[in-house]
């Protein structure tokens, strides 16, 4: 796995391409409840290491020159590293989120009020939905994911606000319970007929396998192993992509399609079923 940031040349079809992220560094960061099978509140967690490991996420997504903004950590809400979860943004429009659970729902005002005095309109949600953890922009098309967190409608509601196509899939396995867990987005600004993405068929219902496979035929399918370490929940600029550091086997196929993946070890946030794109909110301006 590679551990250095250099960047080598990128092949001619995968350009990396500056991107803008929110963060939120783990200060509070715990396992104190349980809404994912992840999570072992019994367990112990060592928030130190959290915040080291994060911090190499951060300066990873800085080494390849992107620039990362802050949201202030709030006391008693150790969830909110996930920031991914904290809405879903396309040119400066910032759907908030709306959680599933009472433990989260005191991060969505947060966030909300985070985007407006940043600079971005905001769009208050109505349907239950969390954001980027749910909502996936490959090209022009959100791919959206339900069976968990998300509903259903959310997925009009974003149609609505975006005025972008929705393509609406279902999630079987708890361990996979947001759409981000189990498809990762590698070339999210090329057309849709070129835009690859990576995922595990596992993960989703049958009517969903055969939407991803008729619509994304070059996919890459990534093993149940690799995906039970999160090692889909990941980052690509379009040609670096920074996936887990135990996905060797991902790491090897994105390898042989001309990407760039770089490993980070986030072990002490997956206790919290959250890795590397459950940590990154993309903010498109
Ligand atoms: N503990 C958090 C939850 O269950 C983890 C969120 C992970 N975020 C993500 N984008 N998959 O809500």
């Amino acid at each position: 796995m590679t551990n250095t940031h250099t960047i080598s040349t990128p092949s001619r079809e995968h350009s990396p391409q500056p991107r803008s992220y929110l963060m939120c560094r783990p200060e509070y960061f715990t396992v104190s409840y349980r809404i994912n099978p992840w999570m072992e509140p019994a367990k112990p967690t060592d928030t130190a290491r959290a915040i080291a490991q994060w911090e190499t996420l951060y300066e990873t997504y800085i080494g390849l020159g992107h620039s990362i903004e802050l949201i202030e950590p709030l006391p008693g809400l150790p969830d909110m590293v996930y920031t991914a979860n904290g809405g879903f943004i396309i040119d400066g429009v910032a759907y908030g989120p709306s959680f599933r659970y009472p433990e989260r729902q005191p991060e969505a005002p947060a966030f909300m009020r985070w985007f407006a005095d940043n600079g971005f309109q905001v769009a208050e949600p109505v349907s239950v939905n969390e954001g980027e953890g749910d909502f996936l922009l490959v090209g022009d098309t959100i791919l959206a994911g339900t069976g968990f967190r998300s509903t259903p409608d959310s997925h009009r509601e974003i149609a609505e606000i975006f005025g972008r196509e929705v393509v609406s899939l279902t999630l079987t396995n708890a361990n996979f319970y947001h759409l981000d867990t189990a498809i990762s987005v590698l070339d999210p600004l090329t057309g849709d007929a070129d835009a690859n993405i990576a995922y595990l068929p596992g993960a989703f219902d049958e009517a969903s396998r055969a939407i991803l496979d008729e619509r994304y035929p070059n996919a890459i399918h990534v093993s149940e192993e690799d995906s039970r370490i999160l090692g889909l929940n990941s980052i690509s600029d379009g040609y670096n992509v920074v996936i887990a550091k135990r996905a060797t086997g991902f790491e090897a196929q994105l390898r042989e399609r001309g990407y760039n993946p770089i490993g980070v070890d986030l072990s002490e946030l997956l206790l919290g079923g959250g890795g590397v794109k459950c940590c990154t909110l993309e903010l498109r301006r």
